[in-house]
């Protein structure tokens, strides 16, 4: 069902409908159409817009179609144009050509960004909902490995020893910031556009307060023309979208390097890896391998996003319907990936004992030569020139820096002492990086301790989050 025509002669020709439909994608707007409609249609009864008894056989009609489209008993026909017709369409089947009285002080325009704000909103709670979730299954890995060493990489090459559960609470660091963007996010989107109309407002007396509180919104977007015309919201939850996939690619990355053959550190659980068509032998971590691709996916879908709105002129254009279609692909594959990710995680069995023995490879442990003689007095330049030496020495030799004896060592530096031997040991370097932010043992359980403490924190005011979303939905 159109919802223009009266100054039109002629209907759309077929390859017109076809390019400006959009039901078959969005359609996933409906639940929040009708919760939106819901509302405007209290504003207008309210306001003696519609009577009482019109309105509340509007209302049973909604009511009738939150029930048959959650049900999948209403669906949209070849012939409707967007969700917006469609349902429009389902009201006039139910309530007569009079449910059309809805349309006052209204238009698509603020309309389809309620629904949209709507649906974002819903979809953001769930991601931040699913980060948390692979957030925690991080920490817990990473509580299992605190005393392990592994070397730790800068250029992938092997830079200093590490305890192996710092390694991975990195990953819940990013993932709790990624957390945080969203709460900002909805401080900023949740903003009622409802009651903008077209463009400049309606002249009819609705409480577009009212409306906007009763959807859960905390105010009401202040410029009708910005109200209608404003994508930050997409743009900004794209750019979290895109970022989290960011951070899951470099999980995705470093599994599938510890799964190499070369690294061995980690066996993928059967449950979270794949097998070869042709090489029987092969188990594949395609898990972090889509979490690695899928990351160029969301990236593309902010940057068509802001090539759509860039030199937009306000305020509605027939462009902004390019917002959907790109944003529904980025939630709905974000939300296959994170649960799928937290699955591998979870199921991750990790190679202590491969882990250490490669851990001092590569003189990872030159650095406390340098360290030990800045204790000694000597100035950083003069102690990394003598760390330096060290290695020199033992590649001459073919051994390792601990197996320097007393006169290799006095060769090198007057200062560099058999003492030294304490601290090259894999255990002692972990253990002198103490301090907050390092990777010793003790330093890496409170950091643990602090993230769950967070983590925790930020699933109680989610889930209280998504709760009163739902019931503001069911009302
Ligand atoms: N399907 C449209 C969209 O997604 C709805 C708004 C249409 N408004 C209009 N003035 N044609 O943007």
């Amino acid at each position: 069902m159109a919802l223009w025509g009266g100054r039109f002669s002629k209907v759309p020709g077929e390859a017109m409908f076809s390019l400006s439909r959009s039901v078959h994608f969005d359609w996933r707007l409906s639940l929040y159409d009708l919760r939106s409609s819901l509302a405007h249609l209290n504003a207008l009864e309210a306001n003696s817009i519609i009577d009482r008894s019109l309105a509340s056989r509007i209302r049973s009609a909604i009511g009738e179609l939150q029930r048959e489209v959650a049900s999948g008993k209403f669906a949209p026909i070849t012939s409707d144009e967007d969700v917006h017709s469609a349902l429009e369409r389902g009201l006039i089947e139910k309530v007569g050509p009079e449910g059309g009285a809805i349309r006052a002080g209204r238009s698509r325009n603020d309309q389809v960004a309620t629904d949209f704000r709507l649906y974002l909103i819903d979809h953001m709670i769930e991601i931040a909902l699913e980060t948390l979730k692979l957030s925690s299954a991080i920490t817990d890995l990473a509580s299992q490995y605190v005393s392990d060493v592994a070397p730790g990489f800068t250029h992938l090459q092997h830079a200093q020893p590490v305890s192996f559960g710092h390694e991975l609470a990195k990953h819940a660091q990013s993932l709790s910031r990624d957390i945080s963007r969203i709460s900002d996010w909805l401080k900023r989107s949740k903003l009622s556009p409802l009651g903008a109309g077209a463009l400049a407002g309606s002249s009819l007396p609705l409480s577009v307060e009212a409306s906007a509180t009763e959807l859960g919104f905390t105010g009401v977007i202040a410029n009708s023309i910005d109200a209608v015309s404003d994508r930050d919201f997409v743009a900004e939850a794209l750019f979290i979208i895109s970022l989290i996939g960011v951070h899951l690619s470099r999980i995705g990355e470093e599994w599938s390097l510890y799964a190499s053959i070369e690294f061995g550190w980690v066996e993928l659980d059967d449950a979270y890896a794949t097998g070869s068509s042709i090489m029987p032998q092969k188990k594949n971590p395609d898990a972090a391998e889509l979490a690695r691709g899928k990351s160029g996916r969301f990236i593309g879908s902010l940057t068509a996003l802001l090539t759509v709105i860039k030199g937009l002129p306000f305020a509605y254009n027939r462009d902004l319907q390019e917002d959907k279609e790109l944003t529904f692909d980025a939630v709905e594959n974000l939300l296959l990936l994170l649960p799928a990710i937290t699955g591998m995680v979870a199921s991750s069995k990790f190679n202590r004992e491969k882990m250490r023995a490669s851990a001092p490879l590569g003189f990872s442990l030159a650095t406390e030569i340098a360290d030990f003689l800045v204790l000694k007095g000597v100035a950083f330049p003069g102690a990394h020139e003598a760390a330096g030496k060290a290695v020199k020495r033992c590649e001459e030799l073919a051994i390792e820096l601990v197996q320097l004896s007393d006169s290799d060592l006095k060769a090198i530096s007057p200062l560099l002492t058999g003492e030294v031997r304490n601290r090259l040991n894999l255990d002692s370097a972990l253990k002198v990086r103490d301090s907050i932010n390092g990777t010793a043992p003790e330093s890496v359980k409170k950091q643990i301790a602090n993230l769950r403490v967070r983590i925790s924190a930020d699933a109680r005011a989610y889930a209280s989050e998504r709760k009163r979303f739902s019931g503001m939905m069911d009302q």
